[in-house]
């Protein structure tokens, strides 16, 4: 029986986590899972973390951990978020952040003339190196001769597994075209890394078009012309950015739904959203993307035939305007819910 650890953490976590574990048990009545008090809450109450001990019980005695979002403006530098989330996608290697960015209905695409069809991609963004080691230092701080250096890692390992798995992924999936997407223009070792090592692997899978963007250009494409692409594949910080743009043509980030892998290791799903502290404790936040990544969990845990019928049933609460106020709805985040697994009984 697939065992799950669940962290609701900070903010719309809480509240967003419990509409996607009502569905879950909905759909896999035989899934059991663990909740962790883990978060901002706890950390000020007694200065926890990340226990190491609840890293090594992830590691060994999960199938999959299920995370809301960490982020709480009374914890200004923001060190158990860093501890909690980075330090899972660190310490379990989690390379691949897995997002796919797939419009569920043209009303929600902020483009004109849209549909379903023309906005269906996935990104596969690297997860452990690049800009987000916390390499770097500050010199002379807080002086006008102050001097701060962010330092990015790339490795020939770290870059080969995220492009290979972008590609192994279009092959599995049917898929004909992979876009790398860096900076090699301007940012010269780190990104020609990736320009020898795409070419090297790509050379691997012959019958998928193998193709590069600057990632200035990626944006402006992704904008102006989303249907030419299927997989894109990028470094660490680029994938942060180019996911929160692939989030607003879905619908916005109330949306878009998420998974960190090391496939056959471990494996985190999440809501791209963070905490959103402006409308936590309201009953008003989108739960939409923690559904859809409750359903992505349940996808990799070899049911992709639930994981469908949860896209099924979001679909139809956009379709009906079952939706909350962000998208120009007037539920609740527990009505929302409640519509899910509504549509759930009829798909
Ligand atoms: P955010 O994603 O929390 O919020 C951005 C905007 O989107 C806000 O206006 C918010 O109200 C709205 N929003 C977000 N999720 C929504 C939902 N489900 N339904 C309706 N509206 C939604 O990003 P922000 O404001 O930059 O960060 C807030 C905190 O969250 C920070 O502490 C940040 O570090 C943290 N964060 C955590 C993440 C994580 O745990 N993976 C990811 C991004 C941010
Ligand atoms: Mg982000």
């Amino acid at each position: 029986m697939p065992h799950i650890a669940v962290v609701p953490g900070d903010g719309i976590g809480n509240e967003v986590i419990a509409e996607g574990l009502r569905v879950l048990g909905a759909v896999a009545p035989d899934v059991t899972w663990e909740t962790f008090d883990l978060g901002a809450e706890r950390y000020l109450r007694d200065g926890t973390t990340m226990p190491p001990e609840v890293m090594r019980r992830w590691r060994e005695d999960f199938d999959a951990v299920y995370l809301g979002a960490l982020g709480d403006p009374r914890v200004p530098s923001n060190v158990h978020a860093r501890d909690i989330l980075l330090g899972a996608r660190f310490q379990l290697d989690l390379y691949i952040n897995f997002r796919p960015v797939r419009l569920l209905d043209s009303r929600t695409c902020p483009l004109k003339d849209k549909a379903p069809e023309d906005i269906d991609f996935v990104v596969f963004r690297e997860n452990t190196e690049g800009l987000y080691t916390g390499i770097g230092g500050q010199f002379k701080r807080d002086t006008d001769d102050e001097v701060a250096i962010e330092q990015e890692m790339n490795t020939r390992k770290g870059v080969e597994r995220i492009v290979r798995a972008a590609f192994a992924w279009a092959r599995q999936h049917g898929k004909r075209r992979v876009c790398m997407s860096d900076k090699a223009n301007a940012m010269r070792h780190g990104h020609d890394l990736w320009q020898r090592v795409f070419k090297a692997v790509a050379a691997d899978y012959p019958e998928i078009e193998a193709r590069h963007l600057y990632v200035d250009v990626l944006t402006m494409q992704m904008v102006l012309a989303p249907e030419q692409f299927d997989v894109i594949v990028t470094n660490n910080l680029f994938g942060d950015i180019v996911t929160d743009l692939g989030a607003a043509l879905q619908g916005g980030i109330g949306l878009a739904a998420s998974g960190n892998l090391n496939p056959g290791v471990a494996a985190l799903f999440e809501p791209v959203h963070g905490s959103a502290p402006d409308i936590a404790g309201k009953g008003i936040a989108n739960p939409l993307a923690a559904v859809l990544s409750a359903g992505m969990l349940l996808g990799h845990l070899g049911r992709p035939q639930v994981e469908r019928r949860i896209q099924d049933a979001v679909q139809a609460c956009l379709r009906d305007g079952r939706v909350t106020r962000e998208l120009g709805g007037t539920l609740t985040t527990r009505e929302v819910g409640d519509a899910v697994l509504d549509s759930l009984g009829g798909v």
